[in-house]
């Protein structure tokens, strides 16, 4: 059985469910949120040490100004009602990302960080505003400036996520095949589930199954 530490996931489809069920994309959002909790949850229940989830891509300011600000007003209220009980549960909050937000939100998300960074149950990287692609070059840009060797282990150094592990499982809702500049260096060996449910309807028996099937796959690390 494959020991599970980091679960990595690209929460796709809420668009496609909010309007298929309530007229909305926005309403899909919101119950996205809800998948959010419950999959917290459940992370916990497995023992599983750090989750990473896709909130936010350098991409998704593309999308209608309205779409964007309810995404992170959802966030702003989501942070103001939770922090204290994810606190009191032992999570550690990690933003992943450039926080280029509102002054409102940036000091939300500051905050929740310091607040949680001692807490060692459950670490999880919130990746808004992220794109690997720009994470790789800023890690390569410090890592010339410096007289270190060019080597892995240096080079992770400059990685947002340079206190985790890479993950070992990635899931992608949403029935879309892609990786959509999502932890490219990070997501080298681990093993990767393309899920169809959208994200909403991404549900904790969903979850299990598919850690079922990650925990009996043959990993090979290039051997054989
Ligand atoms: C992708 O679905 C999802 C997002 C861009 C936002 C993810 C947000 C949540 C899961 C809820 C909010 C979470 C927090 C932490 C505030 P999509 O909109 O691209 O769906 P589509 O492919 O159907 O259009």
């Amino acid at each position: 059985m494959n020991p599970l530490n980091h679960v990595a996931i690209i929460m796709d489809g809420n668009g496609r469910w909010g309007l298929k069920y309530k007229n909305s994309r926005n309403a899909g959002h919101k119950a996205g949120l809800s998948t959010v909790e419950k999959i917290i949850k459940e992370t916990i229940k497995h023992k599983i040490k750090f989750l990473t989830l896709y909130a936010f891509s350098t991409e998704n300011w593309k999308r209608p100004k309205k779409e964007i600000n309810y995404l992170f007003n959802l966030l702003e209220i989501f942070l103001l009602k939770r922090i204290e009980d994810l606190h009191k549960q032992n999570i550690k909050l990690k933003i992943i990302g450039i926080k280029n937000f509102s002054t409102k939100l940036n000091k939300l998300l500051k905050l929740a960080e310091k607040k949680t960074a001692k807490n060692t149950r459950l670490h999880i990287n919130l990746a808004l505003n992220y794109g690997s692609k720009f994470e790789l070059i800023n890690a390569f840009k410090i890592l010339s400036k410096k007289k270190n060797k060019v080597n892995e282990k240096n080079f992770v150094k400059y990685l947002q996520t340079k206190d985790t592990p890479d993950p070992d499982l990635l899931i992608r809702t949403g029935n879309t095949n892609r990786l959509s500049n999502f932890l490219l260096w990070q997501l080298a060996y681990s093993e990767i589930f393309f899920e169809k449910k959208l994200w909403p309807a991404f549900n904790k028996k969903d979850y299990n199954l598919i850690i079922k099937k990650f925990k009996k796959v043959k990993r090979n690390f290039g051997r054989i």
